[in-house]
């Protein structure tokens, strides 16, 4: 069997969109019994919130939902980037700090937008809920779950 595919979604904070868009996959995946081809992880940017939960009320909003999120926070390591096969970020500084932190072209091949996963909500980045209202952080779930789904969707189809 092929090696598990690898992904990290990555976010300033890694205690609101990441560790929820890691969750969201991660159900998407083991609802279609596919937990064995991927592995699914979130960071951050920053490391002010290493070891924390997610953000009380983005796990609020995404228990209603139907998604717990128990990831705790960590930073992006060096690492992350020869470890994982795929790189999203949730907005362009994100992208900008992570070609930064790449050591090579190879590495920034594997950095991508997550947003461009779901146009039809016609957005340039997934929005920082943080320091917003409710409705911030049920549009990051509404992006999420439809740009989680059409990546899940092309990856499967890449790999008929
Ligand atoms: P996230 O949200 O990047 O989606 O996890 C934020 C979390 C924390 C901060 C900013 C955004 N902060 O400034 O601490």
């Amino acid at each position: 069997m092929n090696s598990p595919t690898k992904i990290l979604f990555v976010c300033l904070g890694n205690i609101c969109r990441s560790p929820l868009a890691d969750t969201i996959m991660c159900k998407l995946i083991a609802d279609k019994y596919l937990s064995e081809k991927y592995e699914i992880d979130s960071a951050g940017i920053l490391d002010y919130h290493e070891g924390e939960k997610a953000d009380y009320r983005m796990r609020c909003h995404a228990d209603f939902r139907g998604y717990e999120i128990t990831h705790l926070s960590r930073p992006v390591e060096k690492s992350d980037f020869d470890k994982f096969d795929l790189i999203f970020g949730m907005d362009d500084q994100n992208i900008r700090d992570l070609e930064s932190l790449a050591q090579n072209d190879e590495q920034k091949n594997k950095i991508h937008r997550m947003v461009d996963y779901c146009k039809e909500f016609n957005r340039s980045s997934i929005p920082d809920p943080y320091y917003g209202g409710d409705s911030g952080f049920e549009l990051v779930i509404d992006m999420l779950e439809v740009a989680c789904a059409n990546l899940l969707e092309e990856l499967e189809a890449r790999n008929l």
